[in-house]
């Protein structure tokens, strides 16, 4: 008996912690419209934002948010302890994002209207910026995603969801841009892909990084070697490399 007086407080102490930081990283509910729910079926937010690694508290820039269909469930995951800029450049579909993240509570959705080659996305903030239904609807893809790199963190990533002409029959007529086209045009705007999820039955997902930060990580490595292995042949011509592309 005494045994288990002991006991009882510690128990009942765990069983209340856990309790707690079960309700802290619970993702809060909100409503969803219908035509939403059909849309989701195509593209499930959940399986997306597993894929590119949406966690609580990070901070989400979504490019073309629109109404705020993945808005809601990037803001959900995020948390409390995280956010959402949510941008777009169409300032009626803006408000009714704002009023729905209002009507359901959440206090972690910052509106941003852009402009056409600007999303105006705070510096050096974003862990992710995520755009899902937008790449091929926009004029100047190029100036856009690179007006997007400032506003990453150094560790941060470009997540790109993109229906894919080579799965799809209406793909071509819409629009869409294919694997080789998106690999060429985020080169060009400063992104290097390092990943293309391909699980989605008629899109794809790009996570791109600044070709500049994976140029960093790449000299700091080589800097490494050649520390450890001053005899290193390979590091030091790579280093020079890298030197010559970003003196
Ligand atoms: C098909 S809707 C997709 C909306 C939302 N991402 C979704 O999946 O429900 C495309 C959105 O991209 C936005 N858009 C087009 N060009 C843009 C630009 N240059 N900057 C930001 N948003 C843009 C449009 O205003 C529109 O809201």
């Amino acid at each position: 008996m005494k045994h288990i007086r002991m006991q009882t407080p510690r128990i009942a102490i765990i069983g209340i912690l856990l309790a707690i930081q079960f309700l802290g990283a619970q993702e809060k509910s909100f409503h969803i419209e219908d035509w939403e729910k059909r849309l989701n079926k195509r593209q499930p937010p959940v399986k997306i934002m597993d894929a590119i690694g949406v966690k609580q508290g990070m901070i989400i820039g979504e490019v073309g948010a629109g109404t705020g269909r993945m808005t809601m469930w990037l803001a959900s995951r995020v948390g409390d302890s995280g956010k959402v800029y949510a941008n777009d450049i169409n300032k009626k579909s803006l408000g009714q994002l704002r009023e729905r993240s209002k009507r359901d509570e959440f206090k972690n959705i910052e509106i941003i209207v852009g402009e056409m080659e600007d999303p105006k996305l705070p510096a050096k903030t974003l862990d992710i910026a995520f755009m899902i239904n937008v790449y091929h609807h926009l004029d100047e893809p190029v100036p856009l995603i690179r007006n997007i790199l400032p506003s990453l963190k150094s560790s941060g990533v470009l997540a790109i969801v993109e229906c894919d002409p080579d799965k799809v029959d209406w793909g071509k007529e819409e629009g869409c841009t294919g694997k080789k086209d998106m690999v060429k045009e985020l080169d060009k705007a400063g992104f290097k892909i390092i990943r293309i999820e391909t699980f989605l039955n008629e899109d794809n997902i790009y996570i791109a990084k600044p070709k500049k930060e994976i140029r960093e990580k790449a000299k700091e490595f080589y800097q490494k070697t050649l520390e450890l292995n001053p005899a290193s042949k390979t590091a030091k011509m790579k280093l020079d490399e890298l030197k010559e592309k970003m003196p």
